[in-house]
């Protein structure tokens, strides 16, 4: 295999498609993003930090280097950004929020120290599980980010991912937000980020995946969500979040994942979707871009690869779509 390509951009000619995975390469990307200090971007994105930590450690895992990170210094830098109410902010300094907690769970799962929170937390596991919970909004089931109250299904699922992580889910009110989750349902199978909001492949992620953790995918019209998903592949085998807009391989996560979760990943092309993913490698300098010739960065890395791990891409470890 032969790509052309810059530092740090992706891409490769149509004669020339990449069949391989550049496992080494990203690894090392992975390993250099938190080395990059001296750069600008570097602290343009510290409002992502926690969320950065917790996409690249499961990048990691999913090329089969899950210990390529530091354990102790991962956690110490979670529990840094928390705060007494329980919940933690992207960095520390920066405001708790839901997104930001819902990752300090999941990266504190994922190296197996949610028991760190009850030893040397500023608060412990239950108290996390409050702030939580203590979002969601008595009547609609929906759930805030934080105190200044924007409601969207992103933060529905990402409550009831982290509760269920904590063993807490029934701090929540699991049936209102399971009515919530259908109330934003649509005429054309999907699902929108409030009631009455266009169909999204993000916010079809992040609906379905809360009905399955409530244990509720009875109420999906899967075939007729599944057709409204598989349309979002492209004639270059990328996937797009809505109709009419460009691929991104971020979608190959979130219409990949509700696909998965309604048994109908088969509706797809999947040898033409991995062709698309490993187009936008950039195969020396390690990491996935949104498409091909854009520049790399984590949160495509890790979503570029949980789609090819949902398609049993060689090499990868499988990941869990809910
Ligand atoms: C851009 O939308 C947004 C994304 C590519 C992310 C979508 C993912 C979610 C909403 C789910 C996030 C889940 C959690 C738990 C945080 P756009 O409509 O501006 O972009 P487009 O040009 O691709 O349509
Ligand atoms: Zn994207």
């Amino acid at each position: 295999m032969s790509l052309v390509s810059g530092p740090g951009r992706a891409g490769a000619s149509a004669q020339d498609l990449p069949t391989d995975l550049a496992t080494n390469a990203h690894v090392k990307y992975i390993q250099s993003l938190n080395t990059r200090q001296d750069e600008l971007e570097y602290w343009l994105t510290e409002h992502l930090r926690l969320n950065g930590v917790y996409w690249g450690l499961t990048a990691l895992h999913l090329l089969g280097s899950p210990d390529a990170l530091p354990r102790d210094a991962t956690i110490d830098f979670v529990l840094s950004c928390q705060y007494e109410s329980g919940g933690f902010g992207a960095a520390p300094g920066h405001d708790a929020h839901m997104l930001y907690t819902v990752s300090a769970v999941q990266v504190l799962a994922t190296v197996d120290a949610l028991g760190e929170l009850d030893k040397r937390g500023k608060a412990g596991k239950e108290k996390v599980g409050k702030f939580i919970a203590t979002l969601q909004h008595p009547t609609t089931g929906s759930f805030a980010g934080d105190e200044w109250g924007e409601y969207d299904t992103r933060f529905l699922y990402g409550a009831l991912n982290a509760l269920s992580l904590l063993g807490l889910l029934h701090f929540a009110d699991v049936p209102n937000a399971v009515a919530h989750v259908q109330a934003c349902a649509n005429f054309d199978g999907g699902y929108g980020i409030s009631p009455g909001a266009e169909s999204h492949a993000g916010q079809i992620f992040t609906c379905v995946g809360a009905l399955a953790i409530a244990g509720r995918l009875d109420l999906v019209d899967k075939d007729h969500l599944g057709m409204w998903l598989s349309e979002r592949q492209l004639p270059n085998g990328g996937l797009n979040g809505r109709p009419e807009k460009l691929e991104d391989v971020c979608y190959s996560w979130w219409v990949l994942s509700s696909l998965a979760m309604i048994d109908r990943l088969h509706w797809i092309d999947g040898e033409k979707l991995s062709q698309f993913i490993l187009q936008c490698q950039d195969p020396q300098e390690g990491g996935v871009a949104d498409r091909p010739g854009d520049m790399v960065d984590v949160f495509h890395t890790v979503f570029g690869l949980s789609g090819l791990s949902l398609l049993g891409f060689p090499g990868l470890e499988q990941i869990d779509p809910i």
